[in-house]
């Protein structure tokens, strides 16, 4: 029987008609949502300050030295809960060979020929990429982040290595934007797929049809 991670806690098959499978427990998903709000939030004060045509969204916050100063308290929010999130997933996260052959297979994706594509374990490789670029980002957002939080950390970095850090916030910021768009897209169009983050659960024929080793392995689970 194949090894058990840290993160599978809740997969089960549920005594339902239509059968269903837990995916993610209810801390799990408290945490993505707080991770995900989080986010949303810094996007929208990133870009008030980016832009100036945007300052207006400051109101949001309560003005310009309120959202000033939660921005990165909000980023030490995303920092910590990604980081739980990271320990959880990560050992399900690892690229496999499947995962090379499934990227192959890019366009048997788009037209949903799923007869083509090899059966998948809990994650297919675009949502490992996520995973990964999330990561990446997040912790680039909060290196550079911290080296121009000048209220809590004035002297920490010269002038000019400040300077470098603004440019790294805000191209790893804007890459950040992208990756939460095509992470939002795959899990709307994917029908079936929302139901894991919001109730926990999927149902038989959603993991049967995108994840069939992951359902074979929880259904072959004795506990
Ligand atoms: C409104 C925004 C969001 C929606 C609707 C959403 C939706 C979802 C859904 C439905 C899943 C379950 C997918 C599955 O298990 O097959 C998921 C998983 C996940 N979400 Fe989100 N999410 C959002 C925001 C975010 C943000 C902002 C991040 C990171 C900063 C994030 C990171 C993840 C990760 C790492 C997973 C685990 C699957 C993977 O490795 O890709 N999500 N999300």
């Amino acid at each position: 029987m194949r090894r058990r991670h840290f993160s599978d806690r809740g997969d089960r098959i549920l005594d339902r008609n239509p059968v269903r499978v837990g995916r993610y427990r209810l801390f799990t998903r408290i945490n993505h949502w707080i991770i995900a709000a989080s986010t949303i939030l810094l996007l929208l004060s990133g870009l008030a300050f980016y832009w100036p045509s945007l300052f207006w969204l400051t109101a949001l916050f309560g003005g310009g030295q309120a959202a000033r100063w939660l921005h990165p308290i909000l980023g030490l929010v995303l920092a910590v809960g990604y980081l739980l999130m990271f320990v959880q997933l990560v050992a399900r996260n690892i690229p496999r060979h499947d995962d090379v052959v499934w990227v192959r297979h890019i366009r048997d994706i788009v037209d949903q020929n799923e007869d083509k594509l090899p059966t998948l374990g809990k994650y297919n490789a675009g949502q490992k990429f996520v995973f990964w670029a999330m990561a990446g980002l997040i912790l680039l957002l909060l290196g550079t982040g911290v080296m121009i939080w000048h209220q809590a950390f004035p002297d920490l970095v010269p002038v000019p290595a400040r300077r470098w850090a603004v440019l790294g916030h805000s191209v790893a910021a804007a890459l950040m934007a992208m990756t939460f768009v095509l992470h939002v897209y795959a899990g709307i169009w994917t029908r079936g797929t929302l139901s894991a983050m919001t109730r926990g659960w999927v149902t038989g024929g959603w993991a049967w049809r995108h994840h069939r080793k992951w359902l074979k392995e929880v259904a072959g689970r004795r506990d």
